[in-house]
């Protein structure tokens, strides 16, 4: 099992270990024990991973002798609302939760946002730990303590920073993950190569047909890459003042195309589409190689995403989506663009005819 500690704010105490590793629960369930003793735990998972894992959690939490319970939500990104954190927010008032209480997000990115948003203001905040089930959650949203629900008006509309207490990341989950979960992770971790680390994005080319089907002897590596990768910039800007946001690279256009599509693409189909979108726009601006930009997208087309836009759309319903994106400032759409692989930075500004042109190239 390797170790990654997460520094952050000393005065807080926020600061939290990431551990990663093949077949881990019973040294995690030690570890909670040791490192965050509760009178009451509470697992929070989704139907899908109730069903494979939650039962297996709290039945072995509860031999280590531990007083636990589970509040299972439904799966998938539409149970990411405050209905579900009110209906959670019950439930822990019916179990006697309280600020003794520690909540585990056992599932995806969805669980584990919902999860951490219902930490954050239970009882003016309580911990929580993440047990990321997904490759998403494994490689991005189990860390860096950004939680959040969708309102009907966009995604991630309401949220907080709070930080977990702790990740832990067993590749074992994946085995069951449904191949399309596994390439919308896929998507995350190409991300991170373009905006951070040429070597593994070199890696990925490499190795692309290997990792997408899922070969045991790239992915270990991968996941603690990316989760240090993660690590570092969160470290340097906890709350998005900054640098965080290259991590938003190739989500403006990836958020507007899943809204519009109705959220018929995935995440990582729509994070595939915007990254492509952003390396478009670098390369129009005379900021990418071309050569840069065939990279990507034949990285993207390797790990099974798509690279052109699926389904119809009018570009100009796009563009009016990305202005009501809640990242803009001052009415102007900032982009993550990229000089090359490894060097991103905060676009000032792009002109409306450059995105539609861009999307209507990326039309299928
Ligand atoms: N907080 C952050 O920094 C951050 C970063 C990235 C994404 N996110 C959020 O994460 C969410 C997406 O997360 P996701 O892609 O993990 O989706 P998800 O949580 O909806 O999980 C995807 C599907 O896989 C199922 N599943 C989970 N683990 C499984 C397993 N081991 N075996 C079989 N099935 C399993 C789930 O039940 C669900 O149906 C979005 O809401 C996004 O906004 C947050
Ligand atoms: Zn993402």
């Amino acid at each position: 099992m390797r170790s990654i500690k997460v520094n952050l704010d000393k005065k807080t105490l926020s600061s939290y270990e990431i551990r990663i590793g093949t077949s881990i629960l019973d040294r995690m369930i030690l570890l909670i024990a040791k490192n965050h003793k509760a009178a009451h735990y509470v697992i929070i998972t989704d139907t899908h991973v109730n069903r494979l894992y939650g039962q297996k959690l709290q039945n072995a939490m509860s031999e280590a002798g531990h007083h636990v319970s589970t509040i299972e939500i439904p799966a998938g990104e539409s149970a990411k609302n405050m209905a579900t954190v009110m209906d959670t927010a019950r439930s822990l008032l019916d179990l006697g939760a309280d600020r003794g209480t520690v909540l585990i997000a056992l599932g995806g990115g969805v669980v584990g946002d919902l999860t951490g948003f219902v930490a954050s203001v239970y009882m003016r905040s309580i911990p929580y730990i993440q047990v990321p089930t997904t490759l998403v959650g494994q490689v991005d949203s189990s860390i860096g303590g950004k939680t959040a629900v969708d309102l009907p008006q966009g995604k991630n509309l309401l949220g907080t920073f709070h930080q977990p207490s702790a990740v832990f990341v067993d590749l074992d989950f994946l085995e069951t993950l449904p191949q399309k979960e596994y390439e919308n992770g896929l998507a995350e971790i190409i991300k991170y190569g373009i905006i951070e680390d040429d070597k593994m994005f070199t890696l990925l080319e490499e190795n692309m047909d290997a990792i997408q089907s899922r070969n045991p002897a790239y992915l270990p590596k991968i996941i603690e890459t990316c989760c240090r990768i993660k690590k570092s910039i969160v470290e340097i800007d906890e709350r998005e003042q900054g640098l965080r946001r290259i991590l938003n690279f190739g989500h403006t256009v990836g958020h507007a195309l899943e809204a519009v599509s109705e959220y018929a693409l995935s995440h990582g189909e729509g994070v595939a589409l915007g990254m492509i979108a952003a390396a478009r726009l670098s390369a129009k601006m005379h900021y990418l190689a071309d050569d840069d930009l065939s990279r990507i997208e034949s990285v993207i087309a390797k790990a099974g995403l798509p690279t052109r836009i699926p389904h119809a759309f009018a570009p100009q319903t796009v563009i009016g989506r990305l202005k009501t994106d809640k990242k803009k400032k001052d009415g102007v759409i900032h982009f993550v663009l990229i000089k090359k692989i490894g060097m991103p930075f905060v676009n000032g500004g792009i002109p409306d005819e450059m995105i539609n042109t861009v999307l209507e190239e990326m039309k299928a």
